[in-house]
């Protein structure tokens, strides 16, 4: 039985829509999909509209899914913020039926697939707690370290590979963990390890949408294999993608005019398959308390501001 998984497609129906393509040329007609179809990307309704006619699809929501349904039953007259010009506008371009929709979906899925026990959850955090041994395993650590360089698949397989084995609470987490396929998305990076000893699998598809693992150019998705007899086979792919056509699309839609400052980050994460993200949101809460402005979400002067800012230090 293969699996196609898919995660944190992030608005980006260009890379779903191949990857999609990529899937269906190898025969394979099953999908896990780990959460995050919209915010940061332009068409979210299209996005949410390909997932729900998947069939064969075991289907959980993200973070992002819940931000949005933290805004049902707002007065949309007070959204005038800046830090939140994504949400709302994300908000706005959801058909109704897609919004209920993503509310309906569960927030973790276990099920058996040929006596494997199989776990989809949206954050690792489910499984592994806050602090486990994938803890290095993040996008703004990646950017730190991989400051000047971009990444290659192998490197960054060898950098999961040390940072899980190198860490002291190994043992302690996943003894925890029963024998089985552990999913999960959010942070952006296509990785997986295997115990051998206690049968257990770790899988991140990484971003079809989004990527923050350093590997440019590409677009990530993972095939899990599981054999009649019960054997685990865990498979990276990558399939070439066009990130400054899709840059050149993104600047014509109406996202880029009403969340601007938020897709100039986008971009320029897109561009570098790097966190900017975080570093730049740490810049501009760290700028408002310069300025003693406590409004929050942060107001659109203050967050332009900001961005204006840290623009011309990371130039
Ligand atoms: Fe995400």
């Amino acid at each position: 039985m293969k699996y196609a998984i898919i995660s944190d497609i992030h608005g980006n129906a260009t890379a779903l829509k191949a990857v999609l393509e990529d899937v269906k040329n190898k025969g394979i007609t099953d999908y896990i999909i780990a959460g995050d179809y919209c915010l940061s990307g332009p068409y979210p309704d299209e996005c949410i509209s390909i997932i729900r006619n998947l069939k064969n699809a075991h289907i959980i929501r993200g973070n992002e899914e819940q931000y949005l349904e933290n805004l049902i039953g707002q007065n949309q007259e007070s959204w005038t913020d800046g830090q939140m010009q994504i949400s709302y506008w994300c908000y706005r371009n959801i058909s109704k039926e897609n919004l209920d929709y993503l509310f309906s979906l569960p927030h973790i899925i276990d099920f058996y697939c040929n006596g494997v026990n199989i776990h989809i959850a949206h954050s690792k955090n489910a499984f592994l707690g806050e602090d486990g041994p994938e803890e290095k395993i993040r996008s703004d650590v990646l950017a730190y370290e991989f400051k000047d360089k971009s990444l290659t698949p192998e490197r960054l397989e060898e950098f999961v590979e040390t940072s899980i084995k190198n860490n002291s609470d190994y043992d302690k987490t996943l003894r925890n963990l029963d024998a089985g396929v552990y999913i999960f998305g959010h942070m952006h990076i296509q990785w997986d390890y295997e115990d051998k000893d206690k049968k257990i699998f770790l899988v991140n598809p990484g971003s079809c949408g989004l990527p923050l693992d350093g590997v440019t150019g590409t677009i990530p998705y993972t095939i899990l294999d599981i054999s009649d007899a019960g054997k685990v086979t865990v498979e990276k792919c990558r399939i070439p993608f066009d990130t400054e056509e899709y840059i050149e699309v993104l600047k014509t839609t109406t996202q880029y005019y009403e969340a601007n400052v938020w897709s100039k980050v986008i971009i320029k994460e897109l561009r570098s398959a790097k966190e900017h993200l975080t570093f730049f949101l740490q810049f501009a809460n760290k700028y408002a308390e310069e300025i003693n402005d406590t409004r929050r979400p942060l107001a659109v002067d203050t967050w332009e501001k900001a961005f204006e800012l840290w623009e011309k230090e990371n130039l």
